[in-house]
Order: structure tokens, then C-alpha cells, then sequence
């Protein structure tokens, strides 16, 4: 089967280690169902691997790719939920949590083999393309706003670098719900998007916020930290998912304490969180955003506009 794969490191020049070509077909195993898969969305998760953070070089090739929505064999429609591991289905409890594509073969592949318990439906309304942003990128931005914001209608957030797959999930989930919305970008074209989605404001990195906010997403890291710390009110929660652009430094910890400050990281979240995440589009006919759409052929080309940062949505792969 034809398949997107990692097949060296390059943690400088990443596309170099990137390879699209013939695959062995998925393993059956006990409890597993192999999907085929009608698209997939990209992730940063994928640069990373083929900088060769999480994976190790007897691994390679690894086929790459975290989420997808597909056709299980029974005909049904579904989207396919990434974590392997969490909670022992189809893998027995000792199986330690991984994502697709750090032990088992990942998404971007016309075929992916999974645990049955990691499907769930698709919602009639959503495309494959739409359905499968939502195992990853959105599923993470629905735990930082909810589960670990614990933020409710009327409720402020500021969301970090507005163009990211992440951060325009949580924006479009944070309007749908209610919530005032406030983004940062480098980019003032990603900034009126952002406007016109619903946002109560969209500001350059770093600039001071009408008022300080309950929540605030962050997924930048070293170069949004210091705004993030100084823009949550006193006793909020800054929620973390990652750190494109570096490790945070430096910590701020006097002002963490002093101002009773809770940092929560977040990594996606349960396949029950995913169905939740699923109930709540349907109901409040949310769309994920996509930014581009390419083939799987094309991966290359694709994987490209995600490393240069360009993009205003997620970039999806079809089969
Ligand atoms: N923990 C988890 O479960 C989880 C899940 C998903 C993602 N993540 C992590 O979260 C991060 C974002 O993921 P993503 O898939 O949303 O990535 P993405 O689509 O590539 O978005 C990255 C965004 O970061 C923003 N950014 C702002 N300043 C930046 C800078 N100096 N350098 C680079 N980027 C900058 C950019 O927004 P502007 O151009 O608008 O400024 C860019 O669109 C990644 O590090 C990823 O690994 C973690």
C-alpha cells in the first residue's frame, strides 16, 4: 500500500528523512480492525518525528500520521482515535501510552490497523477531510479549554499564535461555546481570519490584552511564555500542549506564585473525551478549518507549508 513514512532523522532539514512509497499492509492482531483510510490531517507531531524527537532509529521506517477518519470493514464511517494504550483496550493494561506512529504504524497510509475500541463513529455532517482534524489538533484544544481550563460560557481565554492547527480548533470551539476569545499572531492577514471568526480581539505577539483572562492556551512556548504568564489573572490557568518554538525561558516562577498561577499540561485527551469533542460539533455545527487539502502522494508538499508555518488551519492528506 502506498504510505507516507519516516525514513531518517534530520532535525535541521526534516523533509530530507520524509519518504512516500510502497508499505507493508497493517498487522491483523486480536481486537484490531484495520480501516481504510479516506484522509488524515497533518500534525507538528509529524515534524517531530522526522526530526527524530520520540521515535528511535531502529524504528525506521515508521509510517507517520496521528489521526484519520476512514471505513472500518463492517462499512461503518469512522473516526479513529489515536492514542494507543490509555486504557488497555486491545493491548492489555501494561501496554504503555503512545500516539500512531511512535509504536505503531501511523495514519498516512491508504490502510491503518487499530484497537476496535479506538473508533468512533463519524458524525454525518462533517467530510473525511473535516472528521479527521478532530482526533489530534482538536481533541487537544477541547481538553485545554474544558477539561483542563475548566472554562465556561462568558469565561475569557487568550489563545497563542492563532494560525496553528491547535489554536484555530480552540478558537472555533471557544466561540461556538461562548467564551471571549483573544489571539495572538505574527501574522496580520492570520489575524483578520482570526477577526473574522469571531474573536474578540487579535493582537501581534506580546502586545498588552484589554483586561487579563481566566485561561490561556498555550502551544508556542519560548517565545509567547513571558505574554502568557503576564496575561492570565491572578489565580487562572495557563494550559500547555507544546512548544514549537522552544522550551520556555525563563519560568517566571516568582510571578507563578505570587500570583497563584496553575500551569496544566495537556495531551489530547480519552477516547471518551474524543466522543464528547464529537457531540459538541454535531450539536453546535462546527467545522474543523481546513487550510489546504493535498493527496497522499503529494505529502511532501504538504508536510512543507506546515514547516514553514504559513498555514490558517489544518492541512489534510486524502487517500
Ligand atoms: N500535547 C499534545 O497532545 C499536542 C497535541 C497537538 C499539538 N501539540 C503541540 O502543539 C504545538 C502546535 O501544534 P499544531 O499542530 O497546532 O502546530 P502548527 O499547526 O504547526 O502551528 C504552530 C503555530 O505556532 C505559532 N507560532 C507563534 N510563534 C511562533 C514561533 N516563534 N515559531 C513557530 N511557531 C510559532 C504559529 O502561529 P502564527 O503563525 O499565527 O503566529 C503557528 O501557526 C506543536 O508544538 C505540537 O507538537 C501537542
Amino acid at each position: 500500500m502506498l504510505a507516507a513514512s519516516v525514513t531518517s532523522f534530520s532535525p535541521d532539514s526534516p523533509l530530507d528523512g520524509l519518504e512516500v512509497g510502497d508499505a507493508p499492509e497493517p498487522v491483523d492482531r486480536e481486537h484490531w480492525v484495520t480501516v481504510d483510510v479516506r484522509a488524515a490531517s497533518l500534525n507538528h507531531h509529524d515534524l517531530w518525528s522526522l526530526r527524530g524527537v520520540g521515535l528511535r532509529r531502529q524504528q525506521l521506517p515508521m509510517v507517520l500520521g496521528t489521526d484519520a477518519a476512514g471505513v472500518a470493514p463492517d462499512g461503518t464511517e469512522v473516526v479513529v482515535h489515536g492514542v494507543i494504550g490509555a486504557d488497555g483496550h486491545g493491548v492489555g493494561p501494561r501496554e504503555r501510552r503512545t500516539l500512531l506512529s511512535e509504536h505503531y504504524p501511523g495514519t498516512l497510509a491508504e490502510r491503518v490497523a487499530v484497537p476496535a475500541a479506538n473508533l468512533i463513529p463519524k458524525p454525518a455532517g462533517l467530510s473525511f477531510e473535516e472528521a479527521a482534524c478532530l482526533p489530534v489538533s482538536w481533541l487537544t484544544a477541547y481538553s485545554m479549554l474544558f477539561t483542563a481550563g475548566g472554562l465556561a460560557p462568558g469565561d475569557s481565554v487568550l489563545i497563542q499564535g492563532a494560525g496553528g492547527g491547535v489554536s484555530t480548533a480552540a478558537v472555533l470551539l471557544g466561540v461556538a461555546a461562548g467564551l471571549e476569545v483573544f489571539v495572538t499572531s505574527r501574522s496580520e492577514e492570520k489575524r483578520e481570519r482570526a477577526l473574522s471568526l469571531g474573536v474578540a480581539a487579535a493582537l501581534p505577539p506580546g502586545e498588552r490584552l484589554p483586561h487579563r483572562v481566566d485561561v490561556v492556551l498555550e502551544s508556542v512556548g519560548q517565545a509567547t511564555w513571558g505574554h502568557s504568564v503576564r496575561s492570565v489573572r491572578p489565580g487562572g490557568t495557563i494550559t500547555v500542549c507544546g512548544a514549537t518554538s522552544g522550551d520556555a525561558s525563563p519560568a517566571e516562577l516568582t510571578r507563578l506564585f505570587f500570583q497563584e498561577i496553575r500551569v496544566q499540561g495537556v495531551t489530547m485527551g480519552s477516547r471518551d473525551d474524543l466522543a464528547a469533542l464529537v457531540n459538541f460539533v454535531s450539536r453546535h455545527d462546527v467545522k474543523p478549518l481546513i487550510d489546504s487539502d493535498h493527496r497522499l502522494r503529494d505529502t511532501s508538499e504538504a508536510m512543507a507549508r506546515l514547516l514553514t508555518g504559513t498555514q490558517f488551519g489544518k492541512v489534510v492528506i486524502t487517500t
